[in-house]
């Protein structure tokens, strides 16, 4: 009888223990697509306070303060993106030997549930030891802006073998291909887990990412992939960081042409002024993955990359955040990129981000001023919708042959704004043969007559030439443009 009170003694102890936060946590099961995107709590309860360290998706959060109790507690978390701080609040409770974590959304409380894991799992790795910065040699590619279609804008999460397959097909018979779209290119969520040796595999959505690559060849494009340089990607997934040779020769093995290389993950590794250094790794990688891969450089145009964009190797750089399907976002953007002119040439271009052309949330009229301005820009033209699924007025602006070959002009010189008059934005852009294209954009809710000198000009969009007595003054229609091409 007696030795009931130790036995007893032990079982409150252990039940104790139970409740006790201290330690690492972790929550997420492997989706549909057979990738786990894993979320630890790594907690120390110590005093009635909470410390230690959140890492979910992209971003790798120090507690910063907490109040309650196991039962019932919260946490404040922050981390530092560049000189930008990031904060955000989860709530939880301990039931039994699990964790609850509950996140309030629009009025909606969701609960995910950790387990416990062991002590390191999920730690952030240590940093890659950061080269001393030199010139990677050119790689020849992308003389005139990269064109052709990515899958992040209209499918995000969605894309997978069946999709890109199905986007190289309409590529063709919509007539895209012959027009200039070459990429077909897949942003993130193909990722898979890394093998025993570390190479980086694919998920279920895309069971051979080498037959997959075939296909897109054999329709006379080309194919292009998406990773980070920092742990995780911006959707959680496997980032490249302490991989980066080893991945650029796995895509150069499977027949990769392109690839965007996106900041994400890496935020919580290196500062903003160490971008240079860690995106010249895998330009220097991808110089020896045995393959041309065009490099599309993705950290939303921070550190000015424009002034090193090319010395890393970079064929293209993103100047800005997202873009979304929206009027405001679509025109905040675009009509920002006047100084950063300077920095386009053939081999090198600004990427004011992807197009939303028959994204639907635009009208037609704001969608020329979309493909009429990104034009001048000398922009990428990397379209953002399903191409198995377009209009003829959508056809009709993605494939105006007239505008796309101010694009893709030779001479490769970004246009600038001339004038700005209110709503009325002038744009131009000088030409390899000598003339210029000319963009009268109007940003105000009425049409506006505008009157421009000048006596001969083509109007890309009407397809017809013009001729008018010294000066020209066409209606242009609200959130509309008239582009023209210009003798000069
Ligand atoms: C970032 C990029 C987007 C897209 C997503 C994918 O937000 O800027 O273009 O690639 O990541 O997660």
């Amino acid at each position: 009888m007696k030795l009931i009170y130790p036995v007893l003694f032990l079982t409150l102890v252990s039940v104790a223990a139970a409740a006790d936060l201290t330690g690492n946590w972790v929550a997420g099961n492997p989706g549909s697509d057979g990738f786990a995107r894993k979320q630890y709590f790594d907690l120390k309860l110590e005093g009635g306070k909470i410390t230690g360290h959140v890492r979910t998706g992209q971003f790798y959060y120090t507690v910063a303060s907490s109040t309650g109790t196991p039962e019932a507690f919260t946490l404040d978390v922050e981390m530092m993106d560049g000189s930008q701080k990031r904060t955000a609040k989860f709530e939880g409770k301990l039931v039994g030997d699990s964790l609850h974590i509950i996140t309030r959304r629009n009025g909606n409380a969701s609960e995910i549930t950790a387990r416990r894991a062991p002590a390191g799992e999920g730690a952030m790795p240590p940093r890659i030891q950061l080269p001393t910065l030199h010139k990677v040699p050119e790689n020849g590619l992308a003389k005139t802006p990269p064109m052709g279609w990515n899958s992040w804008n209209k499918f995000a999460g969605r894309v997978d073998d069946a999709a890109v397959r199905g986007m190289a097909d309409a590529m063709v018979s919509s007539g895209m291909r012959d027009a200039g779209y070459i990429y077909i290119n897949i942003d993130d969520t193909w990722e898979g887990e890394r093998d025993a040796q570390g190479n980086i595999t694919s998920n279920k959505k895309f069971p051979d990412m080498k037959a997959l690559a075939d296909y897109v060849h054999s329709k006379g494009l080309k194919i292009g992939i998406y990773s980070s340089p920092g742990p995780n990607t911006c959707a959680g997934y496997e980032g490249s960081h302490g991989h980066e040779l080893q991945d650029a020769k796995t895509w150069a093995a499977w027949g990769i042409d392109y690839l965007k290389y996106d900041w994400c993950g890496a935020r919580n590794l290196y500062t903003d002024a160490e971008m240079q250094a860690v995106y010249q790794v895998m330009g220097d990688a991808l110089a020896q993955a045995g393959r041309p891969i065009v490099y599309s450089l993705c950290q939303y145009g921070r550190q000015d990359v424009w002034k090193w964009g090319p010395e890393v190797g970079g064929n293209l750089w993103r100047t800005t955040g997202d873009i979304r399907d929206a009027w405001d976002s679509m025109t905040k953007i675009g009509f920002e990129q006047n100084d950063l002119a300077p920095y386009a040439k053939p081999g090198h271009w600004n990427d004011p981000d992807m197009l939303e052309i028959g994204n639907g949330k635009m009208s037609a009229e704001e969608y020329r001023t979309h493909m009429s301005l990104w034009s001048i820009l000398a922009a990428p033209l990397l379209a953002g919708n399903d191409l198995r699924d377009m209009t003829q007025e959508i056809k009709d602006i993605l494939m105006n042959r007239e505008v796309i070959a101010v694009d893709q002009d030779a001479a490769g010189k970004q246009g600038r704004r001339i004038s700005k008059e209110n709503d009325i934005e002038i744009w131009s852009r000088d030409l390899a043969d000598g003339t210029k294209a000319l963009g009268i954009f109007n940003r105000g809710a009425v049409a506006q007559k505008v009157p421009v000198k000048l006596s001969q000009a083509r109007d890309l969009w009407a397809h017809k030439d013009v001729t008018a007595p010294g000066t020209y003054a066409p209606e242009v229609p609200s959130h509309g443009v008239v582009l023209l091409k210009v003798k000069k």
